[in-house]
């Protein structure tokens, strides 16, 4: 078997969360971690057995052991922490959204295609097996024709400036967080939109704390979607064809289970149970990707990661939400 060299760059709740998932993984090797701060570092170190614990990012890049970096800090540094990971000679796997803005992800992008490694936003909805299994259902032609997609992500979060969630410096806001989510999923299902209307609420930090989309496509189909720091929402997904519809429960973004629901009456229960919290397939969509020698996910390509980041700052300029330096 072969084994993959993973190095964790930052040491927060979606770092830990990879660690737990790394477990069911036995090809993923993590070999080494790096925080800001040494004595973070050998907690999280010793607490998942990770022997390599670096006191700076730059330490954890020049270890030559490293093949994978994991980019697990907030949104504002995803293109500072990929930029260096790339010029240290490393893949990255990067977590959503890729980057803060479209400028910053052209740029990772161009050197990404530059270096040769492999580059991809941590998209992770797009490795569960449910939705790839909803993807050959939408290609087999199983809904008929895509008129409408619906899907929510909103979560009470608790309001702390200072946090990745509310504070402008760190790229907060509703949208860049969860509403990724359900823009991802649209562009999965019915491409880039023709047209993007919008609303948001904004907060005391001057983020977005709710957002309500619509898109509209050319062959007249609309995705309606929101997001929310602030309250909870349903969580769920619905894809609406004119032979079909697919309804994905709540968590509909790392999902086991969906409905194909026919306008015969039938109904499919498409199950895929999976253990701990899912992470697992992202990690070993990137092994195969590797394997296969790819510098880019075919399922979360770069091309769309920044059809999306445009989208994502057409929403924001909609709302007058800067970020610092934009
Ligand atoms: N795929 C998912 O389900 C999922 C879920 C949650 C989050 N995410 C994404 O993962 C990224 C991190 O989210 P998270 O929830 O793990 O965040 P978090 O708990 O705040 O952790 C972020 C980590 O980044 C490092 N960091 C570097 N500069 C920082 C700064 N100025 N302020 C705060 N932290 C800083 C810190 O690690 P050190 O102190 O060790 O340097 C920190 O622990 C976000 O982009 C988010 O969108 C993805």
């Amino acid at each position: 078997m072969s084994v993959f060299k993973w190095g964790i760059l930052g040491t927060g709740k979606i770092a830990r969360r990879f660690m737990q998932a790394a477990f069911y993984v036995p090809e993923a090797q993590v070999v080494a971690v790096g925080s800001r701060s040494q004595a973070t570092a050998n907690q999280f170190g010793a607490q998942f057995g990770v022997p390599k614990r670096y006191g700076s990012y730059d330490a954890l890049l020049a270890d030559p052991e490293v093949e994978i970096v994991y980019v697990a800090t907030p949104h504002s540094l995803h293109a500072e922490n990929t930029l260096a990971a790339l010029q240290a000679g490393k893949h990255v796997l990067c977590e959503k959204p890729f980057t803060l803005n479209a400028a910053q992800a052209e740029q990772v992008i161009h050197a990404a295609r530059a270096s040769g490694k492999f580059v991809m936003e941590g998209m992770w909805t797009r490795c569960f097996p449910v939705v790839r299994e909803i993807v050959r259902r939408l290609q087999a032609g199983e809904l008929g024709e895509v008129r409408v997609v619906i899907a929510d992500f909103g979560f009470r979060a608790p309001f702390d400036p200072a946090s990745r969630l509310f504070a402008p410096e760190l790229g907060g806001g509703a949208l860049l967080d969860v509403g990724v989510y359900p823009v991802a999923l649209a562009f999965m299902v019915l491409g880039a939109p023709k047209q993007t209307l919008s609303t948001a609420t904004l907060g005391s930090t001057g983020v977005d704390e709710l957002c309500s989309i619509v898109f509209t496509y050319e062959n007249g189909a609309h995705a309606l979607l929101s997001a929310s720091l602030r309250a909870d929402t349903p969580k769920q997904a619905h894809i609406c064809g004119t032979n079909a519809r697919i309804t994905i429960p709540e968590p509909w973004w790392k999902p086991s289970e969906a409905y194909l629901i026919r306008t015969d009456g039938t109904t499919e229960h498409l199950l895929y149970p999976y253990e701990g919290d899912g992470l697992q397939f992202e990690i070993r969509h990137v092994h195969d990707c590797l394997r296969q020698r790819l510098t880019e996910s075919p399922w979360m390509p770069l091309d769309e990661t920044l059809a999306i980041m445009r989208v994502l700052d057409t929403l924001r300029a909609q709302w007058g939400v800067r970020y610092p330096g934009e």
